[in-house]
């Protein structure tokens, strides 16, 4: 594991602007540098950089992020590897093995310590194992592609990775879903024999295994449980491998099978990435959509692969954002994308790829697949079945082609359907936060910590009333500022703390918003007391509103002794000693 301090120190030494530059070439703008946003297409220039923040925000599609999420998400490449490429860069040695990221937590980290060197045992025994290396070529893996993957092999035996961990009994080893424990308390393996791919998060930190067994057998694949770092239904296999060609081609394909994802590597077809033997879900369709602007579902062409398809269509009409967009494939019966790129060849699967079925389509057909279109009747029934569906959708623009050719399929108007379909104009989602406490102080307050993350040091906690993401985002970020010690990190380093946390998306806008707007360094200290001290003000101010609301209902002796000090207290300072007077 590397340590956060020296990310600390290479995010010092390297100049983003340098970086990107070398890749994209940035023009000056203002106090920043501007160009077109290498991760979307544009015609004119919202991806900017900040080199004195050291970061880049793109305005158009919100990519954002530090000299190492750059490299990663433009390159492909790995957390670490990321990392190893920018020290090389900048002549520093990686430092192998010392210390643990800290904000992961101790737990975490040491899992992913335990997924990293069992991952490595695999990968080192499948070199050794003639029967896995024949298993492979006979599948048509080459030894690069297999790399890619870090596939590797789980050798027979009934405590192999004791010659990989010092202590096989370690419970984090059973933790992680590698050493189970059967009745009599003996430890064993649970891979044995069988062909392991590495399931990896964005980073490219192996979080899984799946295993496939050399021959026939049950079960074919062995999955390792849910664990700390792995939930089957966030997780796809194949996304760090992608990541550039999810860029290139901006669609991700999203198929049933480790093997699947590997074939079509191996046949050039870089941007498929599979779920793990279960149901495509909202998050998962959320996640790749944050990537790409459009989703290809490729699925086995049997009765499995079509229910498959259809969950995958449910899940996707919640997640699925305007410009966005989701579309079917249908491989022939007894096909899998596997079996189908190596008999056809890439052009044929490219071809499939770019005629997919658009996902109203799909729909319709289903439904009018099960009901009877000749009879009035069976028409009725399609509207009534389409209903629910129709009503999960959140964009507008999709919900009225819909409405077109459900009322062109049914016979009955375009009003009458979106009657019978109970359907009301889509509002906008509210924002799901409650801001009760002035977010028109957080948001500065956020900024200013972002600029000069020292400040955090200064800032009573009172001042923050928990009820809102902002406060809990501004929290957040004070603690983490805080436990990351001295030197305190500038933003970039703690972009890389912040990542993956819930409020992700509230610090890269504000981030987003000081780049454009910072505040004058000679004032930021003023500015700071100024929102501290008017954030305690309206603090004191929403007590007071709440004990006058208590005392309106019980009069000035339903308050406690304490309550009664605050109430005194709150009032006086909120200039409200007026109101005090009338209500006692
Ligand atoms: P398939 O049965 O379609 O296998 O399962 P496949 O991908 O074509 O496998 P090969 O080509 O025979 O090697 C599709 C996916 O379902 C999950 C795995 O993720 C698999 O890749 N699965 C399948 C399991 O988790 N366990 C199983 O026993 C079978
Ligand atoms: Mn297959």
């Amino acid at each position: 594991m590397i340590p956060e301090s020296f990310i600390q120190e290479l995010l010092h030494r390297v100049d983003v602007v340098d970086l990107i530059d070398g890749y994209v070439p940035l023009k000056k703008a203002g106090a920043n540098f501007a160009a077109c946003c290498p991760f979307h297409n544009e015609k004119s220039p919202s991806f900017t950089v900040s080199p004195s923040k050291q970061f880049y925000h793109c305005f158009g599609c919100g990519a954002h992020g530090s000299a190492i999420s750059f490299l990663m998400e433009y390159s492909g490449l790995g957390f670490i590897d990321a990392i190893k490429e920018l020290s090389h860069r900048v002549g520093l040695q990686v430092p192998e093995d010392e210390g643990r990221r800290t904000h992961d937590g101790p737990k975490i980290s040491g899992l992913t310590e335990v997924m990293a060197r069992a991952s490595k045992y695999y990968y080192e025994q499948l070199k050794r194992s003639e029967k896995a290396i024949n298993y492979l070529k006979g599948r048509g893996v080459s030894g690069e592609i297999a790399q890619k993957f870090g596939i590797g092999y789980a050798p027979e035996g009934g405590q192999s990775l004791a010659a990989a961990f010092d202590d096989y009994g370690a419970a984090e080893l059973q933790l992680a879903g590698l050493v189970g424990k059967s009745d009599d308390g003996r430890l064993y393996d649970r891979f044995r024999d069988r062909v392991m791919f590495p399931i990896m998060n964005q980073k490219g930190e192996t979080i899984a295994f799946g295993g496939r067994l050399l021959g026939d057998g049950k079960p074919k694949y062995l999955n390792s449980p849910e664990t700390p770092l792995f939930e089957k239904g966030r997780e796809v296999f194949g996304l760090p491998q992608a990541r550039a060609a999810l860029r290139d081609k901006d669609t991700a394909i999203v198929v049933e099978g480790y093997m699947d994802v590997v074939a079509l590597a191996q046949h050039g077809v870089g941007n498929a990435v599979a779920t793990l033997g279960t149901a495509t879900t909202a998050t998962h369709v959320q996640k790749l959509l944050r990537q790409v602007d459009r989703i290809v579902y490729c699925f086995d062409g049997d009765a499995a692969g079509r229910k498959a398809a259809w969950r995958a269509l449910e899940n996707s009409l919640e997640a699925l954002p305007e410009q966005k967009s989701v579309g079917f494939v249908f491989l022939p019966e007894a096909d899998d994308p596997d079996s189908f790129v190596r008999n056809q060849g890439t052009e044929a699967f490219e071809r499939l790829i770019a005629q997919a079925m658009p996902l109203s389509e799909f729909l319709l057909r289903e439904l009018a697949s099960h009901c009877d279109m000749t009879s009035a009747e069976g028409k009725a029934k399609l509207v009534a079945e389409a209903k629910p569906l129709l009503g999960r959708l959140q964009t507008p623009l999709l919900r009225l082609q819909l409405v077109k050719r459900l009322a062109e399929a049914s016979g009955f108007s375009q009003p009458e359907v979106e009657r019978l379909c109970d359907l009301r104009p889509i509002v906008r989602a509210a924002p799901a936060r409650v801001p009760r406490q002035a977010p028109s102080l957080l948001r500065p307050l956020l900024r200013l910590l972002l600029q000069k993350p020292e400040l955090a040091k200064g800032l009573p906690l009172g001042a923050l009333a928990p009820n809102s993401a902002e406060a809990r985002a501004v929290g957040y970020l004070c603690q983490t500022i805080l436990a990351a010690g001295e030197p305190t990190p500038p933003y970039a380093a703690l972009l890389e703390r912040l990542r993956g946390n819930e409020d992700e998306g509230i610090f890269r806008e504000a981030a987003a918003e000081l780049m454009q707007q910072p505040f004058a360094e000679e004032d930021i200290d003023a500015e700071f007391d100024g929102v501290v001290h008017r954030l305690l003000e309206a603090e004191t101010r929403r007590t007071f509103e709440v004990l006058k609301q208590k005392v309106a209902k019980l009069g000035l002796s339903g308050l406690s002794s304490e309550e009664k000090q605050q109430y005194v207290l709150a009032s006086t300072t909120s200039g409200r000693t007026t109101e005090l007077n009338r209500s006692s």
